[in-house]
């Protein structure tokens, strides 16, 4: 089933193998695209893959959460972003692009020494940072920059956008009972938590137009006592799909919840695919495509993953950085990706891109 095609909202993808966003480190220090995140766009391409997600690129200077990451908070970046994304489509690509907001997994060095925004003043263990409550007027501010941000997106080219509402950053973060502990129309009950992400996604679009394929990557779970868990999850996506979502990535964990996001050491066929249990939940509950992502490093894996239902989409992040014609090569007939997952690649501060260290 990998290798066949697969069409929704308007995208055709060769296959069902999707380059799950992954910050690269390649963007300049303003923000603005590189030859060489082109360059790695185009190798991508290249190696077969159905649909690229790019890193998570910043929709509001407030929330950024790394350096060198991608950027499209103003009018200054649709041309380089236009670049890249007709770059991919001249080797017949498909490319959607994230849209973050770090929230309080944002860093003061990177935002001119203020405190990183936040739905409520919930201290980070992970961090050492206690961010700042939001104010109503700051909040509307970021639901119009993420409407901003796709509104650039699709004139830049894209075919379609991804929210960022997953991992802990700021959409996950309204989400979780964990860390929004507010009591007023953002907050409260899983209801109200919910507004935040139904009036960006109702802005998004809005701006973008109903053909636009609008997609989120959102936790199943953040892995942590007191935040979201499957059933809140679940519930989330059924009302996005009745919102018009036109596909929904299934991920989980946080900075807190301490590397449930990308599990290391990932040796055997049973270590992978570990949100794939959420994905069958969401697949029997949904009509709109599901993705699945987590440790998936064997074709016989995804293929399983496919055949059981669990998911509609099989989304890689780590294999790829290794291997960027990994969809080439599993279609030549190997078996499983040479990443073993020992997470070298997130070693940020060191690394000047994100690459394998296996390689070096
Ligand atoms: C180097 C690196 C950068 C990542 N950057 C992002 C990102 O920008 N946005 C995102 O949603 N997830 C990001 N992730 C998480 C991955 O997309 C993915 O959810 C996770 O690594 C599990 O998939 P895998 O086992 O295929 O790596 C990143 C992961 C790695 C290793």
């Amino acid at each position: 089933m990998l290798f066949e095609s697969f069409s929704f909202s308007g995208l055709n993808l060769k296959n069902r193998l999707v380059r799950s966003a992954t910050y690269e480190k390649r963007a300049d220090e303003d923000g603005f695209v590189t030859e060489s995140l082109t360059e790695l766009y185009e190798d991508l391409s290249r190696g077969g893959i159905g649909l690229m997600i790019t890193g998570n690129a910043l929709v509001h200077p407030s929330g950024r959460s790394i350096r060198r990451m991608l950027c499209i908070h103003s009018d200054i970046y649709i041309r380089g972003l236009r670049k890249l994304s007709s770059a991919v489509h001249d080797i017949g690509g498909v490319i959607a692009i994230q849209l973050t907001h770090g929230g309080r997994q944002s860093f003061p060095i990177l935002l001119g020494g203020h405190d990183p925004l936040a739905p409520s003043a919930v201290y980070d263990s992970a961090t050492g940072i206690m961010p700042r409550a939001m104010t109503d007027t700051e909040i509307w501010k970021i639901v119009d920059a993420f409407a901003d941000a796709a509104r650039r997106a699709r004139i830049a080219g894209f075919d379609a956008v991804q929210i960022h509402g997953a991992h802990g950053y700021l959409v996950s973060e309204f989400l979780s009972p964990y860390t929004n502990r507010r009591d007023d129309y953002w907050g409260g009950d899983e209801e109200r938590r919910f507004h935040f992400l139904e009036e960006l996604y109702k802005a998004v679009r809005k701006e973008v137009g109903g053909d636009y394929p609008v997609m989120i990557k959102m936790n199943c779970d953040d892995l942590i006592e007191g935040g979201l868990e499957s059933g809140g999850a679940a519930a989330i996506a059924l009302r996005l799909e009745e919102l018009g979502i036109d596909a929904i990535e299934v991920s989980g964990g946080m900075y807190e919840s301490k590397g449930k996001t990308s599990r290391q050491d990932i040796l055997s066929p049973d270590q992978e695919a570990y949100f794939r249990s959420a994905g069958g939940v969401f697949k029997k509950r949904l009509k709109v495509p599901v993705m699945l992502v987590g440790g998936m490093r064997s074709r016989a894996v995804m293929e399983d993953v496919l055949q059981k239902g669990e998911a509609d989409l099989i989304c890689l992040s780590r294999p790829l950085i290794r291997e960027p014609d990994l969809p080439n090569k599993f279609r030549a007939g190997k078996a499983a990706a040479d990443c073993i997952s020992c997470n070298g690649c997130m070693d940020f501060e060191k690394l000047d891109i994100v690459k394998c260290i296996q390689l070096l």
